[in-house]
């Protein structure tokens, strides 16, 4: 809960800080930020997929035959925002394998900061599946929001969003844009710059995760 909206979690979990301190070093190198993150959206992925329904099947333990819960319903999605968020899709992978992967393509334009669509593909039946969006860094909010708008334009309903750190700005502008969804943050950073990055933050994401730049 933030600010008295239920639909916003901030991670409180001591060992998410720890992993993320290290994520914020400028000396921590590509293959520890990749595994970090990925580590990280365990983490929040675990708080956020806490409401799965689970119907009750039985199961022949070695002393009884017991009714035991099993994840119920359609395969969830787990929808990346390219690229960065290519970066928490095995963390969530590692909780729930047998999801469905859909991938949003959208970069932030370098003077404008608004976020242009290169490619959408979701998982069939999308209207029918829990679908979790992934992106570490919730800067403007623009992104996110433009991520979500096209996955309610395409069928989906049951929305999550989740990040590795939010800037108050973007954090607002998503629940005020889709109050509707859930948004799990692993921290909430103090503000954004003039070039809307995130302070104290990490820097680029996607350069970090992937070695560019
Ligand atoms: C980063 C990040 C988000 C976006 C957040 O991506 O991964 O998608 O910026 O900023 P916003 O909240 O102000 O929209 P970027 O556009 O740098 O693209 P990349 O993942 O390809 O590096
Ligand atoms: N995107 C990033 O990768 N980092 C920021 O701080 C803001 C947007």
């Amino acid at each position: 809960m933030y600010n008295g909206i239920e639909n916003i979690t901030i991670c409180e979990h001591p060992l998410l800080k720890h992993k993320l301190s290290i994520l914020r070093n400028k000396n921590t190198g590509t293959n520890e930020f990749r595994i970090i993150v990925e580590e990280i959206a365990m983490l929040i992925g675990y708080e956020a997929l806490r409401d799965l329904e689970v119907e009750y099947a039985p199961v022949e333990t070695p002393l009884e035959t017991a009714m035991c819960p099993f994840i119920a319903g359609k395969k969830p999605a787990v929808v990346p925002i390219l690229r960065a968020g290519l970066g928490m899709v095995e963390g969530i992978l590692k909780l729930m394998p047998a999801a469905k992967i859909g991938h949003i393509g959208l970069y932030r334009d370098e003077e404008t900061f608004e976020p242009k669509e290169y490619y959408c593909k979701l998982p069939t039946n999308i209207d029918q599946r829990k679908i979790y969006v992934v992106d570490p860094m919730l800067a403007t909010g623009g992104s996110a929001v433009a991520a979500v708008d096209f996955i309610k334009k395409y069928g989906g309903k049951d929305i999550c969003f989740l990040c590795v750190i939010a800037a108050p700005e973007g954090l607002e502008k998503l629940h005020e844009a889709h109050p509707d969804i859930k948004i799990f943050v692993g921290n909430l950073d103090r503000e954004l710059n003039e070039s809307k990055y995130i302070l104290p933050g990490l820097g680029d994401a996607g350069d970090r995760i992937f070695g560019t730049k």
